[in-house]
């Protein structure tokens, strides 16, 4: 690969900014997306989609000041395949230290009949973008849309055309979350090693979640050779998302001894950036959302509660402070047992004997059949009362 990173790592490209914005209602201010992409630039982001400059005087207004603010991402703009898109990107991008123009057109039959070009003529459109775009920067990604539906032919055609053209990271969609991870892995193999050149350039790979295979598929491509994963925060984007960022830079770190590639994300910056992206975009994160969910860390059941007291491992396969929490949350809930409730009473700053744990716990049982949660305050009038506290 000239364009190498090295063998081991894998390129994480955000776009909750772009393709994360683009979920019907997520829309942010300007001033949320400056803070978002400082907060990506911190955390080890190699490359921020920061938009789609074309889009509005807004959308180009941020990725302008954004490329300016950045210290170590390198800052992407997206752009169809004509000249005026790629130009007004190249304008917001330029005074970014490190930049990319991403340029992209649908192949698959069904996107080729939108513009109504034949095979040939998207051909040679996607030969003069590349070749514009790579003329203004010498960063350029290129991406063939709806690639998982496009015929194996064309799309090794159009793949060989867009790194002749210049373009060095080739970015292959799923854009609407119609593969699964056995065709990820094996797509971007073939890829690989069948069309010429494709050594020079970065694979990268951008899923939707329409089946809920999104980190899956993205992780497959990893394993067939491809080296960025395109994702976004929260999983954030159309439809039914985007490959989440927290769940593909955590399963790689976890499960490293099958998956042995790493990324730079300094990953106790998660759960900040995943409730401040919820926040700025009004999409809350649901309770079981892997990583940074709010049920991720929590135990509420007698066993569980008791196996984490005795070790954490047992029922945690990552440490809660690896993501930014500060430790795994025992609710006490009906499910709850003794255990769980004398170590909560300690917090408290309570000890308690035998009797009178026994005592209590048979109150803690009744006021939990009748809450959903038992918080706090609920245990120490518990205490106090000698009656339940409800
Ligand atoms: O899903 C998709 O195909 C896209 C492209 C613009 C890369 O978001
Ligand atoms: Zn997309």
């Amino acid at each position: 690969m000239t364009n190498s990173i090295e063998k081991d790592r894998v390129v994480i490209f955000d776009t909750t900014l772009r393709d994360g914005e683009q979920s019907p209602g997520a829309t942010m201010t300007h001033d949320e997306k400056l803070e978002i992409a400082g907060l990506l630039d911190d955390m080890g982001v190699d490359i921020i989609e920061a938009g789609f400059p074309i889009a509005s005087e807004g959308d180009f207004r941020a990725v302008s000041e954004i490329a300016a603010q950045a210290v170590n991402s390198r800052i992407c703009g997206l752009a169809r395949a004509n000249i005026a898109d790629i130009d007004r990107c190249w304008d917001a991008i330029k005074h970014a230290e490190k930049n990319r123009i991403h340029t992209f057109i649908g192949t698959s039959p069904l996107h080729r009949a939108i513009p109504n070009l034949t095979k040939d003529e998207m051909a040679d459109k996607i030969h003069e973008t590349v070749t514009h775009a790579r003329n203004l920067c010498e960063n350029v990604q290129w991406s063939p849309m709806d690639a998982t539906r496009t015929e194996w032919d064309y799309l090794c055609r159009v793949v060989e055309i867009a790194i002749k053209a210049g373009a060095s990271t080739i970015n292959i969609p799923d854009t609407v979350g119609y593969t699964a991870p056995v065709e990820s892995a094996d797509l971007i193999k073939r890829l690989i090693e069948t069309v010429p050149g494709a050594d020079d350039v970065i694979f990268a790979t951008h899923c939707h979640n329409d089946l809920g295979m999104a980190t899956a598929n993205s992780l497959a491509a990893v394993a067939g050779g491809a080296r960025q994963i395109e994702c976004t925060i929260n999983g954030l984007g159309e439809r039914a998302g985007n490959t989440a960022l927290e769940e593909v830079v955590m399963a790689l770190k976890v499960r490293n001894d099958i998956m042995p590639w790493h990324t730079n994300i300094d990953t106790r910056k998660i759960m900040h950036i995943s409730r401040r992206v919820a926040t700025v975009s009004g999409f809350n994160v649901q309770f079981n959302k892997a990583i940074v969910g709010k049920n991720a860390f929590a135990h509420e059941s007698g066993i569980h509660q008791d196996g984490m007291l005795k070790n954490p491992e047992n029922f945690e396969i990552m440490r809660p402070e690896d993501v930014g929490l500060s430790g795994t949350s025992l609710p006490l809930g009906k499910h709850s047992g003794r255990a769980a409730l004398r170590d909560k009473l300690n917090h408290l700053g309570y000890e308690v004997g035998d009797n009178q744990l026994k005592d209590v716990f048979i109150r803690f049982k009744e006021l939990a059949d009748r809450k959903k949660e038992v918080f706090d305050d609920d245990i120490i009038a518990l205490m106090h009362s000698g009656e339940n506290a409800e």
